[in-house]
């Protein structure tokens, strides 16, 4: 038996020395060391011997062992350098093939449009301001005075989150915000008069059709401090629709309802596309309704702990996707959430 281990480790040692990638050294290590190797089976009769024989034929058969290992490493190392040099040698860059284009991203219209609007307002004056797209119905309706019974809280307008689970109850039923309105009043908490926001961000509705999409963007704008007059509010919308769309462009305010303001207005522009001719985007009309506003409904003012006696403001809501339709020519309000490239890449 000690014979056939010496002949084994002289006809490994043979084989891997020769051995010229990496699966024959694999095949190499099966065949010697695995479970049904030529070293198990060179120690098949074992059990038949003494104990002193035994041991001296065990101290043999770890040597060969140690030695077909050490022998199959080495030759794992020698055939990976080998294949490294061949590699370095070889062909690397192929300069006879055409170039590949760089695809660069582009920013979406709707972040663009939300980025200008901000500027213009800041130029304006306005700091930026924000608040949760996860938030209480106390901030979204609650103290904006909109009454338990207001159809915009009704299940079929609005996204409610299930926040039994907490181990804190929350303090009033959570839902996705439907509008930037309750930024309002979460500024007006946090400081006092006078108070002069923009607040840009994502809000959510159950609505889906051309114009409608079940998330959307505004930008709300608040100005609160002594004095402030329904004057004013006309003079900054009108201001920013002009920078915005151009001097030519003209606004026209409707009387409308906000619950939480009073006076309320619904504000068109005269159709960009037309110039108020009267086209299919404007539905023949020449105006195009893009935001809501008002004077600061003073229960509003009670909430956040102002004293309506004492303050006036203005606040408004713009809506970013309408007015991204309008400067990019684009008449079905769904496109701008498919995330077709070529669309992005048109604009
Ligand atoms: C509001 O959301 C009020 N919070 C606006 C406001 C703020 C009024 C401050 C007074 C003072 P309204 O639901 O009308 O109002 O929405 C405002 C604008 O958002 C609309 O003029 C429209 O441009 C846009 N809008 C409304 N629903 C959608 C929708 N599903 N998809 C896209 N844009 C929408």
């Amino acid at each position: 038996m000690k014979d056939r281990l010496e002949a084994l480790a002289k006809h490994a040692r043979e084989e891997i020395t020769a051995a010229q990638d990496a699966e024959r050294v694999e095949a190499l290590r099966v065949k010697y060391l695995g479970r049904k190797g030529e070293l198990s089976a060179a120690l098949g009769g074992m059990g038949k011997l003494s104990p002193d024989e035994r041991r001296a034929l065990g101290e043999v058969a770890n040597r060969v062992k140690a030695e077909v290992e050490q022998l199959l490493a080495a030759a794992v190392a020698r055939v990976e350098d080998t294949r490294l040099e061949a590699e370095l040698r070889g062909p690397k860059v192929d300069v006879t093939l055409p170039g590949r284009a760089q695809v660069l991203g582009k920013r979406h219209p709707v972040s663009r449009t939300l980025e200008d609007i901000v500027r213009v307002f800041s130029r304006m004056g306005f700091d930026v301001a924000s608040g949760p797209e996860l938030e209480l119905d106390y901030f979204n309706f609650e103290a904006l005075n909109i009454p338990k019974d207001h159809p915009a809280r009704d299940m079929q307008d609005t996204f409610y989150v299930d926040a039994s689970w907490l181990a804190a109850p929350p303090p009033s039923p959570v839902l996705l915000r439907t509008h930037t309105s309750p930024v309002q009043i979460r500024t007006m908490l946090g400081r006092r008069p006078p108070v002069r926001i923009v607040a840009p961000g994502r809000v959510y509705r159950r609505d889906s059709d051309l114009t409608h999409t079940p998330m959307f963007h505004q930008v709300e704008g608040l100005w609160v401090d002594k004095g402030v007059t329904f004057a004013e509010l006309k003079g900054t919308l009108d201001a920013f629709v002009r920078a915005f769309f151009g001097e030519q462009t003209r606004t026209r305010f409707r009387p409308s309802f906000f619950p939480f303001t009073e006076p309320s207005a619904e504000v068109d522009i005269s159709c960009v596309i037309c110039r108020g001719k009267g086209c299919r985007v404007c539905k023949g009309g020449g105006w195009l309704e893009v935001l809501g506003a008002g004077m600061v409904h003073p229960n509003v003012f009670t909430a956040v702990g102002y004293d309506p006696a004492e303050v006036t403001g203005y606040a408004f809501g713009l809506g970013v996707e309408r007015i991204a339709m309008l400067r990019f020519r684009i008449d079905d309000l769904r496109l701008m959430f498919e995330n077709d490239v070529r669309m992005i890449e048109q604009l």
